[in-house]
């Protein structure tokens, strides 16, 4: 049984923050941002929450796909930023969208989560345990910042995307590859909860992202070419045949440093990055919801996707869309 990708949403909370907003509460300049990331603005929650704008992305997706809730029989969502630690952002979502026949569960993959979903459903799908998957990737990063690390929180941003994912006879997933290398794990790293037991005397103090950034950079496009190549070939394709790479939207740099190594023009790379900033595992998945809804996407189009972050973590995938 294979499978086919078959509607996606998004949701963006409602307050933009702008480079030029950022720069009057630090030290910081659009000009240092722009050049240095291509983010120019991002939203940040107010009064929303991982699994609100969760269940509207999905929601959006349902609908563009023409899926009722009872149909859903599988609820995936990559976060590092559900709103509780129990229940999972996916239980409370099958809750707000009424999908009482669906197994939800979190994976936390960080910036490679919806593609650890998409995998996964993939696989369950593949052996026949479900028919009608919706996998998410959704973050409240904002809540994970040190406000006061210029160097980590202009990069960041919050926000939702999903996708219904359905068995079907016609092969969608054309191939995948993933990794993890958690030796390296420290140069990415957020600890939101220190020990509160009573052996151990208690710090009040919560950790904030941490992020070494060049050293993320080396590894990100290294890493993402090398998946990239590995899993167009075992698609049985050139990278020539890709239409559309959709890209976990970190800085531009890297994404225009993969497009070189690819020897691929830019212009198969659309990109969200400029409005919505890194939203860690909901990016592909709002660039795929951008892309679909503006026409982009066509039946038989080859898309490779790819996440890469937290973990370390990476996932490709080339999937036939429609
Ligand atoms: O999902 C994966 C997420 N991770 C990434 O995407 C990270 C990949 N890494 C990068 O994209 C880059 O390493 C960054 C954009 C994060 C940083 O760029 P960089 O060229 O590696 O800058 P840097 O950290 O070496 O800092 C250069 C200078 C420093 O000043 P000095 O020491 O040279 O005087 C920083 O203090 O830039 C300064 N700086 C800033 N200046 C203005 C750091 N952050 C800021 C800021 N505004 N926001």
């Amino acid at each position: 049984m294979g499978m086919r990708m078959i509607g996606t949403g998004s949701c963006l909370p409602k307050t933009v923050v702008t480079n030029d907003d950022l720069a009057k509460i630090m030290d910081t300049s659009d000009e240092w941002i722009s050049s240095r990331t291509g983010i120019k603005e991002r939203h940040l929650v107010k009064e929303e929450t991982t699994a609100g704008m969760s269940a509207e992305a999905a929601l959006r997706a349902m609908e563009n796909a023409g899926v009722t809730a009872e149909e859903i029989d599988l609820i995936i969502v990559g976060t590092v930023s559900a709103d509780h630690a129990t229940p999972a952002c996916a239980c409370e979502v099958q809750a707000a969208i009424g999908a009482a026949n669906a197994v939800a569960f979190d994976i936390n993959a960080a910036c490679s989560g919806f593609m650890f979903a998409l995998n996964v459903a993939h696989a369950y799908l593949q052996m026949g345990a479900y028919k009608t998957a919706l996998i998410i990737g959704a973050e409240t990063l904002s809540k994970l910042m040190d406000w006061g690390d210029r160097s980590t929180c202009v990069l960041f941003g919050d926000g939702a995307g999903a996708a219904i994912v359905r068995a079907d006879e016609r092969e969608g997933m054309l191939a995948y590859d993933q990794g993890s290398d958690g030796a390296r794990g420290g140069v990415l790293a957020c600890g939101n909860r220190s020990n509160n037991n009573p052996l151990v005397e208690t710090s009040k103090e919560l950790e904030y992202v941490h992020m070494d950034g060049q050293e993320v950079y080396k590894f990100a496009v290294t890493t993402v070419p090398a998946s990239l190549h590995k899993t167009i070939e075992a698609a049985g394709l050139n990278v020539e045949d890709i239409d559309y790479f959709a890209l976990h939207q970190a800085n531009i740099r890297i994404i225009q440093s993969v497009a070189k190594r690819l020897k691929v023009s830019e212009d198969k790379f659309p990109i969200s990055l400029d409005h919505c900033g890194n939203i860690s595992a909901a990016s592909v998945p709002i660039l795929l919801d951008e892309m679909n809804r503006k026409g982009l996407l066509k039946p038989g189009m080859k898309v490779a996707l790819s996440g890469f972050g937290g973990g370390l973590t990476w996932a490709s995938a080339v999937i036939e869309w429609g």
